[in-house]
Protein backbone atom coordinates (compact mmCIF):
# COMPACT_ATOMS: atom_id res chain seq x y z
CA UNK A 1 0.00 0.00 0.00
CA UNK A 2 1.69 3.38 -0.97
CA UNK A 3 2.76 5.31 2.01
CA UNK A 4 1.25 8.99 2.03
CA UNK A 5 3.31 11.99 2.85
CA UNK A 6 1.25 14.48 5.53
CA UNK A 7 3.76 17.33 5.85
CA UNK A 8 1.97 19.41 2.88
CA UNK A 9 -1.44 21.55 4.21
CA UNK A 10 -2.99 19.99 0.73
CA UNK A 11 -2.31 16.67 2.47
CA UNK A 12 -4.53 17.24 5.21
CA UNK A 13 -7.18 19.33 3.09
CA UNK A 14 -7.65 15.73 1.38
CA UNK A 15 -7.41 13.59 4.02
CA UNK A 16 -10.55 15.16 5.60
CA UNK A 17 -12.70 15.25 2.40
CA UNK A 18 -11.42 12.16 0.88
CA UNK A 19 -9.73 9.62 3.86
CA UNK A 20 -11.42 10.77 7.48
CA UNK A 21 -14.48 8.26 8.58
CA UNK A 22 -14.30 6.86 4.90
CA UNK A 23 -10.92 5.26 4.34
CA UNK A 24 -8.09 3.30 5.50
CA UNK A 25 -4.50 4.88 4.88
CA UNK A 26 -1.14 4.42 5.90
CA UNK A 27 0.29 7.93 6.36
CA UNK A 28 3.83 8.84 7.56
CA UNK A 29 3.73 9.84 10.84
CA UNK A 30 3.29 13.06 12.53
CA UNK A 31 6.24 12.22 14.94
CA UNK A 32 9.33 10.82 14.30
CA UNK A 33 10.35 7.39 16.11
CA UNK A 34 13.21 8.73 17.50
CA UNK A 35 11.57 11.77 18.71
CA UNK A 36 10.37 9.33 21.53
CA UNK A 37 12.89 7.24 22.44
CA UNK A 38 12.86 3.76 24.11
CA UNK A 39 13.81 5.53 27.27
CA UNK A 40 10.86 8.06 27.27
CA UNK A 41 8.39 5.41 26.08
CA UNK A 42 9.30 3.56 29.37
CA UNK A 43 8.98 6.83 31.20
CA UNK A 44 5.65 7.28 30.04
CA UNK A 45 4.52 3.73 31.04
CA UNK A 46 6.10 4.37 34.79
CA UNK A 47 3.95 7.79 34.96
CA UNK A 48 0.98 5.74 34.41
CA UNK A 49 2.10 3.57 37.51
CA UNK A 50 2.67 6.68 39.96
CA UNK A 51 6.20 5.20 40.27
CA UNK A 52 7.66 8.93 38.87
CA UNK A 53 8.82 10.23 42.29
CA UNK A 54 9.02 14.03 40.84
CA UNK A 55 5.28 13.85 40.20
CA UNK A 56 3.07 16.30 41.83
CA UNK A 57 0.07 14.20 40.85
CA UNK A 58 -1.94 10.53 40.64
CA UNK A 59 -2.20 9.45 37.32
CA UNK A 60 -5.13 8.65 35.77
CA UNK A 61 -3.81 5.92 33.05
CA UNK A 62 -4.42 2.38 33.76
CA UNK A 63 -2.24 0.13 32.94
CA UNK A 64 -3.04 -3.64 31.23
CA UNK A 65 -0.84 -6.61 31.00
CA UNK A 66 -1.59 -9.79 28.94
CA UNK A 67 0.43 -12.96 29.14
CA UNK A 68 -0.01 -14.99 25.61
CA UNK A 69 -3.48 -12.77 25.07
CA UNK A 70 -5.01 -13.69 28.84
CA UNK A 71 -5.35 -10.33 31.35
CA UNK A 72 -3.12 -10.62 34.21
CA UNK A 73 -4.96 -9.56 37.28
CA UNK A 74 -3.00 -7.13 39.71
CA UNK A 75 -2.83 -10.16 42.22
CA UNK A 76 -1.05 -11.64 39.73
CA UNK A 77 0.99 -8.88 38.83
CA UNK A 78 1.95 -8.56 42.70
CA UNK A 79 2.70 -12.22 43.06
CA UNK A 80 4.80 -12.19 40.02
CA UNK A 81 6.80 -9.62 40.51
CA UNK A 82 5.98 -8.40 36.63
CA UNK A 83 5.11 -4.49 37.70
CA UNK A 84 7.59 -2.55 35.72
CA UNK A 85 10.23 -0.29 37.53
CA UNK A 86 12.66 2.85 37.26
CA UNK A 87 15.64 0.59 37.85
CA UNK A 88 14.44 -1.20 34.21
CA UNK A 89 15.80 1.71 32.81
CA UNK A 90 13.51 0.89 29.32
CA UNK A 91 11.29 -2.31 27.95
CA UNK A 92 13.92 -4.05 26.17
CA UNK A 93 15.28 -4.79 29.97
CA UNK A 94 12.19 -4.76 31.89
CA UNK A 95 11.10 -7.72 29.35
CA UNK A 96 14.63 -9.12 29.84
CA UNK A 97 14.04 -9.47 33.35
CA UNK A 98 11.03 -11.03 33.13
CA UNK A 99 12.18 -13.89 30.88
CA UNK A 100 12.66 -16.86 33.66
CA UNK A 101 9.27 -15.98 34.35
CA UNK A 102 7.43 -15.70 30.78
CA UNK A 103 8.95 -18.66 29.69
CA UNK A 104 8.61 -18.20 26.12
CA UNK A 105 5.09 -16.81 26.14
CA UNK A 106 4.26 -13.35 24.85
CA UNK A 107 3.92 -10.13 27.07
CA UNK A 108 1.67 -7.71 26.22
CA UNK A 109 1.28 -3.83 27.99
CA UNK A 110 -1.22 -1.22 27.23
CA UNK A 111 -1.37 1.52 29.03
CA UNK A 112 -4.15 3.59 28.15
CA UNK A 113 -5.09 7.04 28.71
CA UNK A 114 -1.19 7.73 29.13
CA UNK A 115 0.41 10.91 30.27
CA UNK A 116 2.51 12.35 27.85
CA UNK A 117 6.03 14.07 27.62
CA UNK A 118 5.72 17.38 26.81
CA UNK A 119 7.40 17.07 23.45
CA UNK A 120 5.44 13.74 22.61
CA UNK A 121 2.08 16.17 23.31
CA UNK A 122 3.45 19.16 20.98
CA UNK A 123 3.38 15.72 18.36
CA UNK A 124 0.22 14.85 19.03
CA UNK A 125 -1.18 18.05 19.13
CA UNK A 126 0.22 18.90 15.97
CA UNK A 127 -1.80 16.14 14.57
CA UNK A 128 -5.07 17.28 16.32
CA UNK A 129 -4.67 20.78 15.02
CA UNK A 130 -4.50 19.53 11.83
CA UNK A 131 -7.62 17.37 11.47
CA UNK A 132 -9.70 19.78 13.86
CA UNK A 133 -9.17 22.51 12.08
CA UNK A 134 -10.14 21.44 9.02
CA UNK A 135 -13.31 19.91 10.32
CA UNK A 136 -14.31 22.77 12.26
CA UNK A 137 -14.59 21.25 15.28
CA UNK A 138 -12.68 20.41 18.67
CA UNK A 139 -13.79 16.55 19.99
CA UNK A 140 -12.78 16.66 24.19
CA UNK A 141 -11.90 13.81 25.27
CA UNK A 142 -9.85 12.54 22.76
CA UNK A 143 -7.45 10.32 24.39
CA UNK A 144 -3.67 8.87 23.89
CA UNK A 145 -2.80 5.43 25.06
CA UNK A 146 0.43 2.65 24.19
CA UNK A 147 0.67 -1.09 23.24
CA UNK A 148 4.19 -2.29 24.19
CA UNK A 149 5.46 -5.80 23.29
CA UNK A 150 4.30 -8.63 21.49
CA UNK A 151 1.07 -10.69 20.54
CA UNK A 152 0.03 -12.29 17.63
CA UNK A 153 -3.06 -11.14 17.53
CA UNK A 154 -5.06 -8.47 19.85
CA UNK A 155 -5.65 -10.01 23.24
CA UNK A 156 -9.43 -9.08 22.91
CA UNK A 157 -9.79 -10.46 19.31
CA UNK A 158 -11.29 -8.87 16.77
CA UNK A 159 -13.38 -5.50 17.40
CA UNK A 160 -15.14 -2.21 16.01
CA UNK A 161 -14.25 0.71 17.92
CA UNK A 162 -18.18 2.39 19.29
CA UNK A 163 -18.15 5.57 17.59
CA UNK A 164 -20.51 7.23 20.91
CA UNK A 165 -18.68 5.92 23.32
CA UNK A 166 -14.68 5.52 22.72
CA UNK A 167 -13.59 7.34 19.35
CA UNK A 168 -14.65 8.10 15.72
CA UNK A 169 -11.35 7.03 14.56
CA UNK A 170 -7.73 6.10 15.24
CA UNK A 171 -4.03 7.00 14.38
CA UNK A 172 -1.45 4.17 15.41
CA UNK A 173 1.86 5.45 14.74
CA UNK A 174 4.86 2.73 15.02
CA UNK A 175 7.95 3.69 16.91
CA UNK A 176 9.75 0.64 17.45
CA UNK A 177 8.83 -2.79 15.63
CA UNK A 178 6.48 -3.35 12.67
CA UNK A 179 2.88 -2.86 13.66
CA UNK A 180 0.14 -4.88 11.01
CA UNK A 181 -3.75 -3.66 11.53
CA UNK A 182 -5.97 -5.92 9.41
CA UNK A 183 -9.37 -4.20 8.53
CA UNK A 184 -12.14 -5.43 7.26
CA UNK A 185 -14.83 -4.09 5.09
CA UNK A 186 -17.80 -1.71 7.20
CA UNK A 187 -20.44 -4.56 8.66
CA UNK A 188 -18.26 -7.16 8.07
CA UNK A 189 -18.96 -8.48 11.48
CA UNK A 190 -23.19 -7.71 10.93
CA UNK A 191 -22.37 -10.76 8.15
CA UNK A 192 -20.34 -12.39 10.29
CA UNK A 193 -21.11 -12.38 13.98
CA UNK A 194 -18.94 -15.22 15.17
CA UNK A 195 -16.05 -12.63 14.36
CA UNK A 196 -16.41 -10.35 17.01
CA UNK A 197 -13.84 -11.22 19.69
CA UNK A 198 -12.38 -13.77 18.15
CA UNK A 199 -8.24 -13.83 18.02
CA UNK A 200 -7.40 -16.45 15.14
CA UNK A 201 -8.52 -14.64 12.24
CA UNK A 202 -6.88 -16.75 9.70
CA UNK A 203 -9.93 -18.04 7.96
CA UNK A 204 -11.03 -14.52 7.45
CA UNK A 205 -7.95 -12.90 5.80
CA UNK A 206 -9.07 -13.11 2.18
CA UNK A 207 -11.43 -10.61 2.87
CA UNK A 208 -8.97 -8.28 4.89
CA UNK A 209 -6.89 -5.39 3.81
CA UNK A 210 -3.68 -5.72 5.56
CA UNK A 211 -1.75 -2.25 6.63
CA UNK A 212 1.79 -2.31 7.77
CA UNK A 213 3.42 0.44 9.80
CA UNK A 214 7.27 0.29 9.73
CA UNK A 215 8.38 2.51 12.33
CA UNK A 216 7.67 6.32 11.47
CA UNK A 217 4.61 5.35 9.89
CA UNK A 218 1.24 5.46 10.98
CA UNK A 219 -2.02 3.38 10.06
CA UNK A 220 -5.39 5.12 10.13
CA UNK A 221 -8.75 3.86 9.83
CA UNK A 222 -12.82 4.62 11.12
CA UNK A 223 -13.88 3.08 14.12
CA UNK A 224 -16.63 1.22 12.59
CA UNK A 225 -14.59 -1.01 10.67
CA UNK A 226 -13.74 -4.18 12.46
CA UNK A 227 -9.79 -4.87 13.18
CA UNK A 228 -7.36 -6.85 14.74
CA UNK A 229 -3.71 -5.64 15.60
CA UNK A 230 -0.65 -7.58 15.35
CA UNK A 231 3.25 -6.74 16.77
CA UNK A 232 5.64 -9.19 16.32
CA UNK A 233 8.87 -7.35 17.69
CA UNK A 234 8.79 -8.49 21.80
CA UNK A 235 9.66 -4.56 22.55
CA UNK A 236 7.79 -2.81 19.81
CA UNK A 237 5.77 0.58 20.89
CA UNK A 238 3.15 1.95 19.72
CA UNK A 239 1.69 5.33 20.36
CA UNK A 240 -2.47 5.46 19.62
CA UNK A 241 -4.27 8.48 19.75
CA UNK A 242 -8.35 8.17 19.84
CA UNK A 243 -10.29 11.06 18.53
CA UNK A 244 -13.62 11.38 20.46
CA UNK A 245 -16.83 13.14 19.18
CA UNK A 246 -18.03 16.03 20.38
CA UNK A 247 -21.82 15.15 20.32
CA UNK A 248 -22.38 16.05 23.90
CA UNK A 249 -19.55 17.54 26.16
CA UNK A 250 -21.85 17.79 29.37
CA UNK A 251 -20.04 14.34 30.78
CA UNK A 252 -16.93 15.93 29.95
CA UNK A 253 -18.06 19.37 31.51
CA UNK A 254 -19.39 17.56 35.20
CA UNK A 255 -16.61 15.29 35.40
CA UNK A 256 -14.10 18.26 35.43
CA UNK A 257 -16.40 19.92 37.27
CA UNK A 258 -15.70 17.05 39.83
CA UNK A 259 -12.62 16.70 39.43
CA UNK A 260 -12.05 20.81 39.92
CA UNK A 261 -13.88 20.09 43.45
CA UNK A 262 -11.52 16.91 44.40
CA UNK A 263 -9.00 19.82 44.18
CA UNK A 264 -9.96 21.81 47.34
CA UNK A 265 -9.28 20.70 50.64
CA UNK A 266 -12.29 19.65 52.65
CA UNK A 267 -11.97 22.36 55.14
CA UNK A 268 -12.25 25.01 52.40
CA UNK A 269 -15.20 23.73 50.47
CA UNK A 270 -17.13 22.33 53.21
CA UNK A 271 -19.79 21.21 50.99
CA UNK A 272 -17.44 19.76 48.75
CA UNK A 273 -18.77 16.17 49.01
CA UNK A 274 -22.47 16.88 49.59
CA UNK A 275 -22.11 18.62 45.92
CA UNK A 276 -20.43 15.91 44.31
CA UNK A 277 -22.93 13.12 45.23
CA UNK A 278 -25.84 16.30 43.81
CA UNK A 279 -23.72 16.03 40.92
CA UNK A 280 -23.61 12.16 39.69
CA UNK A 281 -27.39 12.39 40.79
CA UNK A 282 -28.47 15.59 38.54
CA UNK A 283 -26.12 14.21 35.49
CA UNK A 284 -28.44 11.41 33.79
CA UNK A 285 -31.05 13.86 34.35
CA UNK A 286 -29.26 17.37 32.69
CA UNK A 287 -28.01 15.16 29.59
CA UNK A 288 -31.20 13.80 29.00
CA UNK A 289 -32.52 17.38 29.36
CA UNK A 290 -29.88 19.17 27.28
CA UNK A 291 -30.57 16.28 24.64
CA UNK A 292 -34.00 16.92 24.12
CA UNK A 293 -33.23 20.27 22.83
CA UNK A 294 -32.01 18.16 19.54
CA UNK A 295 -29.48 20.79 18.78
CA UNK A 296 -29.00 20.85 15.26
CA UNK A 297 -24.59 21.39 15.59
CA UNK A 298 -23.87 19.91 18.78
CA UNK A 299 -20.59 19.62 17.67
CA UNK A 300 -17.77 22.22 19.80
CA UNK A 301 -17.68 24.49 16.71
CA UNK A 302 -14.25 26.93 16.76
CA UNK A 303 -13.06 28.74 14.70
CA UNK A 304 -8.79 27.21 13.82
CA UNK A 305 -7.43 30.91 12.89
CA UNK A 306 -8.58 32.21 15.64
CA UNK A 307 -8.15 30.24 18.76
CA UNK A 308 -8.48 32.86 21.63
CA UNK A 309 -10.95 34.52 19.72
CA UNK A 310 -13.47 30.84 20.77
CA UNK A 311 -11.34 31.15 24.07
CA UNK A 312 -13.78 34.09 24.48
CA UNK A 313 -16.90 32.43 23.60
CA UNK A 314 -18.28 29.62 25.87
CA UNK A 315 -20.74 27.59 23.88
CA UNK A 316 -24.29 27.69 24.86
CA UNK A 317 -24.57 24.24 25.61
CA UNK A 318 -22.05 24.76 28.35
CA UNK A 319 -23.36 27.71 29.83
CA UNK A 320 -27.04 25.73 29.80
CA UNK A 321 -25.60 22.62 31.38
CA UNK A 322 -24.17 25.10 34.34
CA UNK A 323 -27.38 27.16 35.04
CA UNK A 324 -29.08 23.75 35.30
CA UNK A 325 -26.60 23.12 38.64
CA UNK A 326 -26.96 27.14 39.68
CA UNK A 327 -29.53 25.60 42.94
CA UNK A 328 -26.67 23.64 43.86
CA UNK A 329 -23.17 25.47 43.45
CA UNK A 330 -22.35 28.92 43.57
CA UNK A 331 -23.03 30.72 40.34
CA UNK A 332 -19.53 32.53 40.69
CA UNK A 333 -18.06 29.36 40.68
CA UNK A 334 -19.98 27.42 38.04
CA UNK A 335 -19.00 30.36 35.38
CA UNK A 336 -15.08 29.88 36.66
CA UNK A 337 -15.99 26.25 35.98
CA UNK A 338 -17.68 26.90 32.84
CA UNK A 339 -14.45 29.65 31.60
CA UNK A 340 -11.86 26.70 33.01
CA UNK A 341 -13.75 23.61 30.82
CA UNK A 342 -13.86 25.60 27.59
CA UNK A 343 -10.06 27.07 28.02
CA UNK A 344 -8.53 23.59 28.83
CA UNK A 345 -10.77 22.44 26.32
CA UNK A 346 -9.24 24.73 23.46
CA UNK A 347 -5.66 24.70 24.89
CA UNK A 348 -5.14 21.06 24.75
CA UNK A 349 -7.01 20.49 21.22
CA UNK A 350 -9.13 18.53 23.27
CA UNK A 351 -6.74 15.84 24.60
CA UNK A 352 -8.23 14.61 28.01
CA UNK A 353 -5.17 13.06 29.27
CA UNK A 354 -3.62 14.88 32.11
CA UNK A 355 -0.58 16.98 31.91
CA UNK A 356 2.42 15.70 33.94
CA UNK A 357 3.07 18.38 36.32
CA UNK A 358 6.71 17.64 37.95
CA UNK A 359 9.01 20.26 40.74
CA UNK A 360 11.11 22.19 38.82
CA UNK A 361 13.57 24.35 40.27
CA UNK A 362 12.40 27.94 40.16
CA UNK A 363 13.36 30.22 37.21
CA UNK A 364 15.81 32.76 37.22
CA UNK A 365 15.40 36.31 35.70
CA UNK A 366 18.85 35.79 33.20
CA UNK A 367 17.08 32.86 32.01
CA UNK A 368 14.81 32.78 28.60
CA UNK A 369 11.55 30.80 27.15
CA UNK A 370 10.36 29.80 24.44
CA UNK A 371 6.93 28.26 23.93
CA UNK A 372 7.30 24.39 23.05
CA UNK A 373 5.55 24.31 19.61
CA UNK A 374 2.02 23.19 18.49
CA UNK A 375 0.83 24.73 21.78
CA UNK A 376 -0.84 28.29 22.49
CA UNK A 377 -1.29 30.33 25.82
CA UNK A 378 -5.24 31.33 25.95
CA UNK A 379 -7.47 33.36 28.14
CA UNK A 380 -10.74 33.31 29.21
CA UNK A 381 -12.78 35.71 31.60
CA UNK A 382 -15.48 34.93 34.09
CA UNK A 383 -17.26 36.78 36.58
CA UNK A 384 -14.17 37.50 38.91
CA UNK A 385 -11.38 35.85 37.48
CA UNK A 386 -9.10 35.90 34.26
CA UNK A 387 -8.29 32.29 33.29
CA UNK A 388 -5.34 31.29 31.48
CA UNK A 389 -4.92 28.11 29.92
CA UNK A 390 -1.86 25.82 28.26
CA UNK A 391 -2.02 22.06 27.31
CA UNK A 392 -5.01 21.46 29.13
CA UNK A 393 -3.99 23.21 32.57
CA UNK A 394 -5.29 26.30 33.78
CA UNK A 395 -4.27 29.01 36.38
CA UNK A 396 -6.85 31.13 37.28
CA UNK A 397 -6.36 35.31 38.78
CA UNK A 398 -8.27 38.03 40.43
CA UNK A 399 -10.06 39.76 37.42
CA UNK A 400 -7.90 42.75 38.48
CA UNK A 401 -4.45 41.17 37.13
CA UNK A 402 -6.26 41.27 33.65
CA UNK A 403 -4.40 43.73 32.25
CA UNK A 404 -1.44 41.94 33.13
CA UNK A 405 -2.20 38.73 31.82
CA UNK A 406 -3.12 39.65 28.47
CA UNK A 407 -0.13 41.01 27.26
CA UNK A 408 2.15 38.25 28.42
CA UNK A 409 -0.09 35.81 26.95
CA UNK A 410 0.34 37.57 23.68
CA UNK A 411 4.21 37.97 24.58
CA UNK A 412 4.64 33.77 25.09
CA UNK A 413 2.56 32.85 22.17
CA UNK A 414 4.45 34.70 19.85
CA UNK A 415 6.83 31.59 20.11
CA UNK A 416 9.90 33.87 20.26
CA UNK A 417 12.84 33.18 22.78
CA UNK A 418 11.95 35.92 25.66
CA UNK A 419 14.34 37.29 28.01
CA UNK A 420 12.73 36.45 31.79
CA UNK A 421 14.34 39.65 32.54
CA UNK A 422 13.05 41.94 29.85
CA UNK A 423 9.90 40.58 30.36
CA UNK A 424 9.44 41.88 34.38
CA UNK A 425 11.45 45.01 33.66
CA UNK A 426 8.82 46.26 31.97
CA UNK A 427 6.55 46.32 35.09
CA UNK A 428 7.96 48.78 38.02
CA UNK A 429 6.16 46.86 40.91
CA UNK A 430 7.88 43.97 42.38
CA UNK A 431 4.44 42.56 42.85
CA UNK A 432 3.60 42.10 39.00
CA UNK A 433 6.77 40.83 38.98
CA UNK A 434 6.23 38.60 40.74
CA UNK A 435 2.76 37.55 39.38
CA UNK A 436 4.75 37.31 36.08
CA UNK A 437 7.37 34.86 37.72
CA UNK A 438 4.58 32.99 39.14
CA UNK A 439 2.73 31.89 35.67
CA UNK A 440 6.12 31.30 34.01
CA UNK A 441 6.75 28.69 36.95
CA UNK A 442 3.15 27.28 36.50
CA UNK A 443 4.12 26.92 32.37
CA UNK A 444 7.30 25.19 34.03
CA UNK A 445 5.44 23.00 35.83
CA UNK A 446 3.96 22.10 33.15
CA UNK A 447 6.83 21.07 30.59
CA UNK A 448 5.40 23.80 27.81
CA UNK A 449 8.49 26.00 28.15
CA UNK A 450 11.69 25.45 26.40
CA UNK A 451 14.65 27.40 29.14
CA UNK A 452 17.44 28.94 28.00
CA UNK A 453 20.53 30.95 29.45
FE1 LIG B 1 -9.14 -1.28 18.29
Amino acid sequence: MEVQNIKSDKFWDDFVNNIWQKEYAVLDAYVQPDIITHEDAYQMLLNGLNTFTRKRHASKASLKLFIDGTPVTPAEIDAMGIIPKISDGNYTNFIERLQPLLKGRELCTVLDRAELLPHVRAEVYGLLKNVFSRLGYIAPESFAFFFFGEYTSTPFGAHIHDCEKECDATFITSLRGEKTIWVWPEGYEEDNPEVNGMRDMEAYSKDAAILIAHPGQMIYFPSYQLHIGESKVKDSFNLFVAVKPARDCTSAFFNFIEKQLECFPAGEYQEKYRILSLLRDRYEQTVKHLKQKERDNSRLQFDPDNMQKNAESIPEHITDAAKLLANYIPQDFLDLMAVKFWVSVLSSYGLASEVIEIEEAPLMKNQSIQLLKNHSLLWGKSTNHIVVGCAGTTFDYNKHHEDLVKPIVELINTGNVISIESMTNQFADLRIQDEIMHLLNRLNHIGVLKLTV
